[in-house]
């Protein structure tokens, strides 16, 4: 007999049983769902609504099937449903009756929701230290290159001169923004909604501050519709979680073309990359290229996520129970391609003659000669033109800017003399951004000067919010 079956006659259809329920892959909150249950049933016992001394029982009992369910032991059935119901069951399986007073107040609809927050909360803990773990790659990786030039492209063309340092520290940049999103929205994630009931609260005389301050909530849900309808938190994550996986799947388009034999930029670590069945000299950038692969799932699950919602009447319905394996999945998906990336650019070897050779063999400091012009009083478009023609002169005779004579390139002006040669050089074409956020040396040692600031700060919120968990 279901725990719900007073009101029917026949038992539920297997078919049925088998379509809505939720065990196969909402087990995973078995351990938040008891620890809810816990600081529930310590509040019943509080506020008197049952007996201390049942509250005390329930308690032991809920920590026994949360072991036997940790240790595999304990049978979960679809007939039960859920988490909720098949953890209510195997309590008064160990504890007798008595255990049917937890639910007391309580429905699986403010239940469901308090899961969700509880494992989301852990999530994005866990997501901010990874990503942390993520820019410190980056950002050692910089520190090593704060001299190496490469091109900087623009429509995947050969644009400027840039430090390999700054590139990496771009999307170390990405990351914090990525980062702030997280601990933004932990904040939303972070309140209680148990008290909520069904839909419009409960009778019992409830202290909702209590399970909130138990649970480490920073507060609690302001009104119980709401409560028990809304997933938006969720959707909030996965779609920081897009913009994470957007972010790690360009830089993971950036090291698969580094990686291959036309650009030869970089090698990844034998230990991070895989081998072809068929072609013996192969080496693939496989951990890449699934990075960039698996965005298209997280997105999937963002959009999953909001059409699902978009339609539906307050205040629950079972429809959202579709809330979890989206969110499941992004969680592992994110996990598994962070816990890779740090070590896979920790340990990637950078050629730097190839990056230089690209950057003298182009004419990527085609706009410092056009910026010399100016200089010496040149407008701006019309150096523009007169370096448009003398690159189109450089291509006619097969050389490069640097490799012309004095002579030849005084044909297109006169204003340019002996020291045009410097201003060329691809180190002085670097030097010369020295703005703020520019790419010259010191200006990218204080991006990195900057960013290490930021790393401790967000070191310090996940030590913070994981100490808090622990309780
Ligand atoms: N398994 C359900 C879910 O994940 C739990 C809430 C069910 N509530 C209900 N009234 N059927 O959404």
């Amino acid at each position: 007999m279901k725990l719900w079956g007073g009101r029917f006659t026949k038992p539920t259809n297997e078919l049925v049983d088998a379509y809505t329920s939720s065990i196969g892959f909402d087990q995973k909150l078995a351990e938040y769902d008891i620890q809810g249950s816990l600081a529930h049933v310590a509040m019943l016992g509080k506020c008197g609504i049952i007996e201390q001394h049942e509250a005390e029982t329930i308690a032991d009992g809920l920590k026994q099937v949360l072991n036997k369910i940790q240790e595999g032991e304990a049978t979960l059935t679809q007939a039960d449903e859920d988490i909720h119901m098949n953890v209510e069951r195997l309590l008064i399986e160990h504890i007798g009756p008595v255990g049917g007073k937890l639910h007391t107040g309580r429905s699986r609809n403010d239940q469901v929701a308090l899961d969700m927050r509880l494992y989301l909360r852990e999530a994005i803990v866990d997501i901010v230290g990874l990503l942390g773990a993520v820019q410190t790659a980056l950002t050692e990786q910089a520190k090593q290159h704060l001299d190496t030039i490469l091109p900087g492209y623009t429509h995947l063309q050969r644009a400027q001169p840039v430090l390999f340092g700054h590139h990496l520290m771009a999307y170390a940049y990405m990351l914090q923004r990525d980062v702030e999103r997280l601990q933004d929205s932990w904040k939303r994630v972070n309140k209680m909604p148990l008290g909520a009931g069904a839909l419009a609260g409960t009778t019992f005389p409830i202290d909702r501050h209590f399970v909130a301050g138990q649970l480490h909530f920073d507060g609690i849900t302001e009104n119980s519709l709401d409560s028990v309808s809304d997933r938006d938190f969720v959707v909030e994550f996965l779609s920081a979680a897009s913009l994470i996986s957007m972010h790690l799947s360009r830089l993971s388009e950036e090291l698969v073309q580094w990686s291959s034999a036309e650009f030869n930029f970089i090698e990844l670590d034998d230990a991070f990359s895989t081998g072809s069945s068929m072609m013996p000299q192969k080496k693939n950038p496989d951990v890449a290229e699934l990075v960039r692969g698996k965005s298209g799932r997280v997105f999937g699950h963002l959009m999953g996520m909001l059409t699902t919602l978009k339609g539906l009447p307050l205040a629950y319905n079972k429809d959202m129970q579709e809330d979890k394996e989206g969110m499941f999945d992004t969680v592992e998906t994110l996990k598994g391609a962070l816990g890779l990336f740090a070590p896979m650019i920790e340990t990637m070897s950078v050629k730097q003659d190839n990056m230089y050779r690209a950057v003298r063999n182009d004419f990527s400091n085609a706009t410092d000669l056009a910026d010399y012009l100016v200089a010496k009083g040149m407008a701006f478009r019309e150096s523009h033109a007169v370096v448009g023609q003398t690159v189109l002169y450089s291509i006619e005779q097969g050389k490069y800017l640097l490799d012309l004579g004095l002579e030849e390139l005084q044909q297109f002006s006169s204003l340019i003399e002996e020291d045009i040669y410097e201003a060329l050089a691809p180190e002085t074409v670097v030097a010369a951004r020295n703005i703020p956020g520019g790419t010259a040396k010191a200006r990218v040692q204080d991006q990195v000067d900057n960013i290490e600031a930021l790393l401790e700060t967000n070191r310090k919120w996940t030590e913070e919010q994981a100490a808090k968990l622990e309780g």
